[in-house]
């Protein structure tokens, strides 16, 4: 029989699959998304090619007139936009290479297979990790659950004690809680007025008990950084398992596991210009972590998430890595330049604002949230409708709270309510970022104008004195 490899480097065989691909499916799948891919990949060993070709504001939907644009996209932490050369490579196993990559006996399983394990590999080369520790997942959240769970569960006969922080991101928290019901004790570290943990904390919190610490790499909502290095060593001398969501983090910041000793990490494909519905979970072999599954079936991806692959999202994802591996630095710069011009305009031209996470040496520049005083973040959210934005205040309607990040970092009431989140990614541009601050200076100043807040802080009232009723 021949070998895997033999069969797929027959190129009479990838030949006529080709044309086969071209003939048949270039005009019905090919958005306007992904023709430019090929003008792109013609180009491309410039990064700056894929960002100045992607006009995510002229795609129109059914509802929309020929002429009117979509709302400038500055939610890049809730999702990215799938890069379209991404979106190339997966094309192929939607249609032609459709097969179960865990078929053994046949072309159509080898071949995605072989695609499954180069992504992998693409996963791993971007965090420093062999391809045999990337197992994958549906996405950030269910690594998280997987590595909070599956640790603790895993050592619970000896260790029932797990440290994570009050700023972790709910899927982080509530897996925690669940666990807490199940009687594991739970330390949630307390952070500074940037969102940043105390590392004599952390390391006075182990206890004989510990088996885990889980510390988000890069906050979702302001964006702070925490100290990874510092994190990984105080967890290896206390021979305790670091994990940490990276979800915000990998493919934006230079992660290296072995440099930050992470035992464990979450990583989200739609988070880093990939598909939605999938993630990683690296899993360090050596020392080896062991974990519970929380998926039980085949016995897929060496037994710690059962379940057939998706070759299509795995190839996306494994294309996002290997992109954001060529061009992180790049889009760092990119995201650095229009956030610094953003920062600079809003505080010269918009009084009376405050940037949440402002630790210069720990926060992701492509996360930027400012609390606007006087005005209520989501008035000032319907006000700007043509730019796509998230409160940094995410109230629950039920309960009007402010977020639990922002009040972990201390912010008062007021100042909570009236934060808005600005995510700055590789298809953002610089008039988008112009148009932004034109918009925000407009409404904000008409907000204030109406503002009782306002008024009062005008007549000399200390709003600091005022006491909040609970809603
Ligand atoms: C820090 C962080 N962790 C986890 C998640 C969940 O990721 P996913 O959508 O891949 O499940 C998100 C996404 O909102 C996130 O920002």
């Amino acid at each position: 029989m021949l070998s895997k490899s033999a069969i797929l480097k027959n190129s009479l065989l990838r030949n006529s699959l080709n044309r086969l691909w071209k003939n048949s499916s270039t005009k019905t799948f090919r958005s306007h998304y992904s023709q430019k891919t090929q003008e792109i990949e013609k180009k491309s060993n410039e990064p700056t090619v894929a960002a100045k070709q992607i006009n995510l504001r002229v795609w129109k939907n059914d509802q929309m007139s020929e002429n009117e644009l979509r709302p400038v996209y500055l939610d890049s932490q809730a999702t990215t936009a799938l890069d379209p050369r991404v979106l190339d490579k997966m094309l192929p196993f939607y249609t032609y290479e459709f097969g179960n990559p865990h078929s053994k006996t046949h072309l159509y399983g080898w071949e995605t297979d072989l695609a499954v394990e180069q992504a992998r590999e693409k996963v791993a080369n971007l965090i420093g990790a062999e391809s045999k520790e990337i197992v994958f997942t549906s996405g950030a959240t269910e690594s998280n659950n997987a590595a909070i769970k599956g640790v603790a569960n895993f050592y619970k006969d000896r260790k029932n004690h797990i440290i994570t922080t009050q700023i972790e991101h709910k899927c982080v928290l509530d897996s925690c809680r669940y666990l807490q019901e199940q009687g594991f004790e739970i330390t949630y570290l307390n952070v500074d007025a940037n969102g940043i943990i105390n590392l004599e904390d952390l390391e006075r919190s182990i206890r004989k008990t510990t088996s885990l610490v889980s510390i988000m790499a890069v906050n979702n909502e302001i964006g702070c950084i925490q100290p990874m290095k510092q994190i990984g060593e105080i967890c290896r001398k206390n021979k305790v398992f670091f994990h940490t969501d990276a979800a915000q983090a990998v493919g934006k910041i230079p992660i290296d596991v072995n440099e930050m000793n992470i035992d464990l990490m979450s990583i989200s494909g739609h988070k880093l210009y990939g598909p939605k519905g999938v993630g990683a979970l690296y899993t360090r072999r050596r020392p080896r972590v062991r974990l519970e599954p929380i998926i039980s079936g085949g016995g897929q991806e060496r037994g710690l998430r059962s379940g057939t692959l998706a070759p299509p999202l795995v190839v996306g994802i494994g294309a996002a890595c290997e992109i954001a591996t060529r061009e992180r630095e790049y889009d760092y710069d990119h995201v650095s330049k229009l956030s610094k011009h953003f920062l600079d305009r809003l505080t010269k031209e918009i009084p009376h604002i405050k940037k949440n996470g402002n630790n210069p040496d720990l926060s992701y520049p492509g996360c930027v949230n400012i609390s606007f005083s006087f005005i209520e973040g989501e008035s000032l959210l319907m006000a700007l409708k043509d730019i796509a934005l998230s409160s940094g205040s995410a109230c629950t309607s039920a309960s009007l709270e402010p977020s639990y990040v922002l009040r972990s970092l201390g912010v008062k009431e007021d100042l909570a309510h009236s934060s808005i989140r600005f995510g700055i990614g590789r298809f953002t541009t610089m008039e988008e970022i112009d148009y932004t601050v034109d918009k925000l200076k407009e409404h904000v100043e008409r907000l204030r104008e109406l503002s009782p807040l306002y008024e009062m802080f005008l007549d000399g009232i200390d709003l600091n004195s005022i006491e909040w009723s609970q809603h």
